[in-house]
């Protein structure tokens, strides 16, 4: 049996993609975290490797292995991701960020346990930078670059996306709804809604995390043959 081939829509293009979660150390046994899976991102870089780009995938700890042809840059913390993030993006067309990284991580860290202590204890946290919003703010010195975001919400979803795209200056962002059934945490399934930065949006109905990366990736190319033209 032959498959159709995947058209090269891609080829040569560079894509970085960032998934996963990121852990934020309290102590060298305990962490700050969030259920990302990853799967989204991982679905995004696939695609895009299959259709011929040259991709970069940073992720923060999940089960899923390595992609084969996908160049994988592993990282734990919301600093590691930014570093590897930084570093690749300077020569990418295409950046996609589904990590859910941690907004917070320990002021201080400890280097050794923190054995437990009689009563409450409060933690000290301090902001993570914004990954995303550094590269908007680069923008200048990459006019051509398409930036994308992922956003969830739990009201006012467009507006608060819309604005999100606005700060971070994001060509779009895919918006989710955490009650919206079947695309929780780890699921093979998203239902989203792109949302542009003048709060323009499409509902996308419910498909496979695959076929969400195979949409956003030709409306990022969609963005830049605009951009290049
Ligand atoms: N993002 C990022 N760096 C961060 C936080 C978020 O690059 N430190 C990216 C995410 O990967 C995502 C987008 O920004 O693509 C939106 O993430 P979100 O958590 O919704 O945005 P925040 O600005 O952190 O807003 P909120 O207060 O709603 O968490
Ligand atoms: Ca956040």
């Amino acid at each position: 049996l032959l498959t159709p081939p995947v058209a090269q829509d891609l080829a040569g293009v560079r894509v970085v993609v960032s998934a996963g979660p990121t852990r934020e150390y309290l102590d060298p046994v305990r962490f700050i975290s969030n259920p990302s899976s990853g799967k989204m991102g991982f679905a995004v870089a696939l695609e895009a490797q299959s259709r011929g780009a040259e991709v970069t995938l940073v992720t923060g700890p999940v089960t899923l292995p390595d992609l084969a042809g996908v160049r994988m840059v592993r990282v734990e913390t919301a600093l590691e991701m930014k570093a590897a993030v930084d570093e690749s993006a300077q020569t990418a067309a295409i950046v996609v960020m589904t990590a859910a990284i941690a907004d917070y991580r320990a002021a201080q860290q400890s280097g050794e346990k923190q054995a437990k202590v009689a009563g409450d204890v409060s933690i000290h946290l301090t902001p993570n930078p914004d990954i995303l919003a550094g590269l908007g703010a680069e923008q200048p010195h990459h006019p051509q670059r398409v930036l994308v975001g992922f956003a969830m919400e739990t009201h006012a979803g467009i507006e608060r996306a819309a604005l999100k795209a606005q700060r971070k200056n994001a060509d779009f962002i895919l918006l989710n709804y955490p009650t919206r059934e079947g695309t929780s945490f780890g699921g093979d399934d998203n239902q989203v809604t792109l949302v542009r930065p003048d709060a323009t949006s499409e509902d996308w109905p419910r498909m496979s995390k695959r076929e969400v990366a195979r949409k956003i990736l030709d409306e990022a190319l969609k963005v830049r043959n605009l951009r290049l033209s």
